[in-house]
């Protein structure tokens, strides 16, 4: 994709006074501001009406840049070496003279990082000496924002800039692995975890009790359109819209699929964006077929199932 220059001094002219921008990733969109400014955070959570005691995730270009604010260890720099700048972000020990926000982190002694991959966000990451919290581009508990449109469609003139960087490629958010002690996944994403365990030589167990969880990611409805949601179904109700992996051979307009040959990744990259246009087009339910439960298809399947505790 091409850069626009001109759209990145924008941003970050804006982003220079603490206030709050979109950014496209490749996962989904962010919505930015100064990772080490207390009025910038408080915005973001504003905005997104985002529950206070959920921190955010912060965006570095590089592990030069995150030295300053975290402790390294052997297993994040295997997994850095591999798949960042990427769709992983991981749970580090802050260190005491971090100057990222306690707004950001919840006071927490544990920070969220991640690299993200976009080159637009890459370009203006390396124009600005402070890293970004940002959280997904949309209100609190619904679909994240895969494009510019999904961002206007929740915030409208709420947010002053946001900046274009096409449509997201994986289209979902980052895998969370805690890699403090023994590497634990906290929230399914972007990253297939068997490619992780093949790296670490390790079996990671998957930590999605959201009693014990910090990463409130886990909470029962997320990821929500709006609508009910029903799953494994192989038959839409009247009126209802039906979701299904691959194209079938009787196309109604209440049918909608993810990719024409069942590709996962591709399904990955259109599940947010067409859950949305079902809503747009006024359904009032989405029935949605069986999902194979490997490679992001287990992704896909954990955000339905949080999807449909509405
Ligand atoms: O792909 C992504 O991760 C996108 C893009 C924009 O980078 N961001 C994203 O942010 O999905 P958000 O805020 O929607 O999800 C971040 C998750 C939340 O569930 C939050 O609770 C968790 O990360 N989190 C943040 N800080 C944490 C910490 N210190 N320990 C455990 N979980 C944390
Ligand atoms: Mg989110």
């Amino acid at each position: 994709m091409k850069i626009n220059l001109a759209n990145i001094k924008k941003a970050q002219k804006l982003l220079n006074k603490s206030e709050c921008v979109a950014i496209p990733t490749e996962t989904v969109y962010g919505l930015a501001g100064n990772a080490y400014s207390d009025k910038a955070c408080k915005k973001i959570y504003k905005l997104k009406k985002r529950p206070q005691n959920n921190p955010l995730i912060i965006h570095y270009l590089n592990d030069q840049m995150l030295k300053k604010d975290c402790k390294f260890n052997n297993n994040f720099l295997k997994l850095y070496k591999i798949f960042c700048p990427g769709p992983i972000t991981f749970i580090l020990d802050l260190k005491k003279n971090s100057k990222i926000s306690k707004i950001a982190t919840n006071k927490k002694n544990t920070l969220a990082v991640r690299f993200p991959k976009h080159p637009v966000t890459r370009n203006l990451l390396n124009k600005l000496n402070f890293p970004l919290a940002a959280p997904s581009a949309n209100l609190s508990s619904k679909v994240s924002a895969v494009s510019s449109s999904d961002v206007k469609d929740d915030f409208g003139k709420k947010i002053k800039y946001i900046l274009e960087g096409g449509k997201s490629s994986i289209g979902l958010e980052s895998t969370i692995i805690d890699i403090r002690k023994k590497p634990k996944i906290l929230r399914l994403g972007g990253l297939d975890i068997s490619v992780i365990e093949k790296t670490l030589n390790k079996k990671i167990t998957i930590n999605d009790n959201p009693s014990k969880i910090s990463s409130p990611g886990q909470f029962k409805l997320h990821y929500s359109p709006g609508i009910p949601i029903r799953l494994n179904v192989k038959k839409n109700k009247k009126k209802e819209a039906y979701l299904s992996i691959k194209k079938i051979k009787q196309d109604k307009p209440n049918f909608y699929y993810l990719s024409k040959n069942g590709n996962l990744n591709e399904a990955a990259k259109n599940l947010y964006s067409t859950l949305r246009k079902i809503k747009k087009n006024k359904f009032k339910s989405i029935a949605v077929g069986k999902i194979p439960n490997k490679g992001l298809g287990k992704t896909i399947n954990d955000r339905l199932q949080r999807a449909s505790k509405f």
